[in-house]
């Protein structure tokens, strides 16, 4: 089988990407199959790369003398990768696209609506499902539609009076999250604990998106559930994060150096049930298929408050969905080996 991974993307979530997308290679059996690698620069360029994984987790594949031009035709049985060798060019039959791409241009639609374009059987959630999750905004208020809890919130678009914005969402009472819609990883997102922070906050957040989300802080803490499957998904180990510090941001999420990740998540198995049963409601309300990972808080009161979805999670050796995975026997490979049937069903 013929499996091309696309990996980087013109997103802020690059350096993601590109630790996710290396495992990803690693972890794909090159007995069962022949692996065509895609990589995407942070400026958009697509280019057909032939080197090592080590070269791409240091950021230098794209320096490599093999890279060139190279893209999929949004054609319809185009045939695969297509690849520029000077006036001529190549076409590389493909089975199966993985896009292991994190955030804009990558997991929100876009490069799920090519790939549709072309026929080409492809991992993870299709085009609107993926755009909608990406979308925290619009995410919530299907979820919300839904009969889920999600955290109260004021939404903020770009052109919209700030100061009556800023006395609008003062009311969700400090402290509070502000959140670019549309962003992953925690990039744009802060803390504010008055209205100053606050105000800054949003500008920030504007930096990333036209649309930002102001939300209540919720008590409690963070729970994940690893969703795998079609109509009739499963659902892993339920993890947890414990934090220390004052939230999961950028730093924390990929250093742990204040908080904590407990698989399984500490909670007894009643609750762990309802979790799940929820991750389930959430992942088909949404119309995912393939996978995602679904972010939820649970409350001192005992409700589950819906955080977030990711439907191309983090998928470092280290990270969330595959561990929660191995936890319930799916090893990496054998993640690897459903993923790809799931594309191809
Ligand atoms: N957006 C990052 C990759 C995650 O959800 O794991
Ligand atoms: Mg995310």
């Amino acid at each position: 089988k013929n499996i091309a991974v696309l990996f980087g993307g013109s997103s802020t979530e690059y350096d993601v990407s590109l630790q996710s997308a290396a495992s990803v290679i690693d972890h794909l059996n090159p007995s069962i199959y022949h692996i065509i690698l895609i990589g995407i620069t942070r400026e958009g360029t697509w280019l057909r790369y032939n080197g090592n994984t080590a070269e791409i987790r240091n950021d230098r594949w794209h320096t490599h003398a093999s890279c060139i031009p190279a893209f999929i035709s949004p054609s319809k049985n185009a045939g695969g990768i297509i690849e520029l060798t000077g006036t001529e060019y190549r076409t590389t039959p493909v089975d199966v696209v993985f896009p292991v791409l994190h955030g804009k241009n990558g997991e929100d639609g876009t490069v799920q609506g090519l790939l549709e374009l072309s026929g080409i059987p492809f991992v993870g959630c299709g085009t609107l499902s993926s755009a909608i999750c990406m979308d925290k905004g619009i995410a919530s208020q299907l979820v919300r539609a839904a009969g889920v809890d999600t955290a109260p919130s004021v939404t903020v678009f770009e052109g919209d009076d700030l100061d009556s914005a800023v006395n609008e969402a003062e009311k969700l009472g400090f402290p509070m999250y502000i959140k670019p819609s549309r962003s992953g990883s925690s990039f744009g997102i802060t803390k504010a604990y008055n209205k100053l922070e606050l105000t800054h906050g949003v500008q920030a957040a504007f930096l990333h998106d036209q649309k930002v989300i102001i939300e209540q802080n919720i008590a409690g803490f963070e729970v994940g559930c690893a969703v795998l499957g079609h109509s009739e998904p499963i659902t892993a180990e339920v993890d947890e994060i414990e934090l220390t510090g004052e939230f999961f941001d950028y730093e924390e999420k990929y250093s742990l150096r204040s908080s904590k990740i407990h698989l399984p998540a500490r909670i007894d198995a009643k609750t762990a049930a309802k979790v799940k049963e929820t991750a389930r409601l959430i992942y088909k309300t949404l119309g995912c298929s393939g996978l995602a990972r679904v972010d939820m808080f649970l409350t001192e009161d005992g409700r589950i408050v819906f955080n977030e979805i990711n439907t191309m999670p983090g998928f470092t050796a280290a990270s969330r969905y595959p561990n929660m995975m191995r936890y319930s026997d799916i090893t990496y490979p054998l993640l690897m080996d459903r993923l790809i049937e799931l594309a191809a069903a």
